[in-house]
């Protein structure tokens, strides 16, 4: 680490810090320009952006991991990539390059590479991606310009309690419509969630879990993750729809499921009346890492799966798994790390 910060790293929460670069593109007339790293944090936009009036903006997270070595990687970037794209085509913004997205996210890290994590602190570098629709516009349409920025902020865990168990509600609000955009990574699906997460955390719960918008009987997302559970006879599930954020730490343990701990893993329909199938519960995510669930309150019951103040032991494999893979400890399977 080439200069000194003054981080209690062991005791970061997931909150803004400024950190000292971010990296800028702007797209106009049909092309993005090579970006490049400035120390303002403040982006001065158009009052008639589309991204202050229609949503039309999405984001990603992904992290840097300082390894024992005092190496930095990312995990995965090139699915955020992806994710984003799929993001900017749903709304009609130009998709960034791969390789734009992969350079913009190392050269960020470089430069604020004293604000990665040490080692063994658990706390690491989240990066957030966004592209915003700008410039001078009125009605209802696509804008005649976009900015992709990333930036960076060291951050502890996303729900309290690090891997103690942590209970949700069943949300009676929807974050995204059937055919809507809840698979992608909009600014819109989290507007709507404000409200009922309030509720939730006004009740004592972490966050809320909604189920899908059109039957209202399967469980969707956890907040701002996705689900899984594990049944009775060790099988790992996740929900399977087209409205769900397709989290690619979800994509990561059903692999690690089913190639290192050889589970059998299915992703499919998970009934909220069928809950009682599960021995342990969690959810997955950039932030939330895996968050053990200790129970789920739907229709004034709390069901508890494993237990509210211990890890599951599949939960603690599945984490020690990932988080070893992350940093470096347990060997990834190819084309996971990128070595910044
Ligand atoms: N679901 C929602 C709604 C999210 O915001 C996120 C975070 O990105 C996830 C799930 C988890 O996705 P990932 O594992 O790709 O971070
Ligand atoms: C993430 O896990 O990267 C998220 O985006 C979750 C939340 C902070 C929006």
């Amino acid at each position: 680490m080439s200069k000194n910060v003054n981080i209690d790293w062991g005791n970061l929460g997931f909150n803004y810090i400024k950190t000292d670069l971010r990296y800028v593109s702007t797209w106009k007339d049909g092309n993005w320009d090579n970006g490049n790293l400035v120390e303002d944090n403040k982006l001065a936009i158009s009052e008639a952006s589309t991204a202050l009036h229609y949503g039309q903006q999405c984001f990603e997270g992904l992290k840097a991991y300082r390894t024992k070595e005092n190496k930095i990687q990312l995990f995965r970037p090139d699915q955020n990539s992806k994710r984003l794209n799929n993001s900017c085509k749903r709304l009609l913004m130009p998709e960034v390059p791969e390789e734009k997205f992969i350079d913009a996210c190392k050269q960020v890290v470089k430069a604020n590479e004293h604000f990665v994590p040490p080692y063994g602190t658990g706390a690491t570098l989240y990066l957030r991606p966004m592209v915003i629709g700008v410039g001078d516009n009125m009605g209802v349409k696509p804008a005649p310009e976009y900015i992709f920025c990333v930036f960076c902020v060291p951050v502890g865990p996303y729900f309290k309690g690090k891997m103690a168990p942590v209970n949700f509600m069943i949300a009676d609000y929807d974050r995204a419509a059937p055919q809507g955009t809840g698979a992608q990574k909009v600014g819109g699906n989290y507007a709507a969630s404000l409200y009922p997460h309030l509720l939730a955390v006004k009740r004592g719960f972490a966050d809320c879990i909604y189920l899908d918008p059109a039957t209202h009987t399967k469980i969707e997302e956890v907040g701002a993750a996705n689900f899984f559970g594990i049944t009775k006879d060790n099988k790992f599930i996740t929900p399977k729809s087209p409205s769900i954020l397709p989290s690619i730490t979800k994509y990561s343990l059903l692999y690690i499921a089913k190639e290192y701990l050889k589970m059998d893993v299915e992703e499919r329909d998970v009934l909220i009346d069928n809950i009682s199938e599960f021995k342990e519960a969690g959810a997955c995510g950039t932030a939330a890492v895996i968050t053990a669930i200790g129970g789920i309150e739907y229709k004034e019951n709390l069901h508890v799966f494993h237990s509210e103040t211990e890890v599951g032991p599949i939960t603690k494999k599945l984490y020690d798994t990932l988080c070893g893979i992350q940093i470096g400890e347990v060997e990834a399977p190819e084309g996971w790390i990128y070595e910044v």
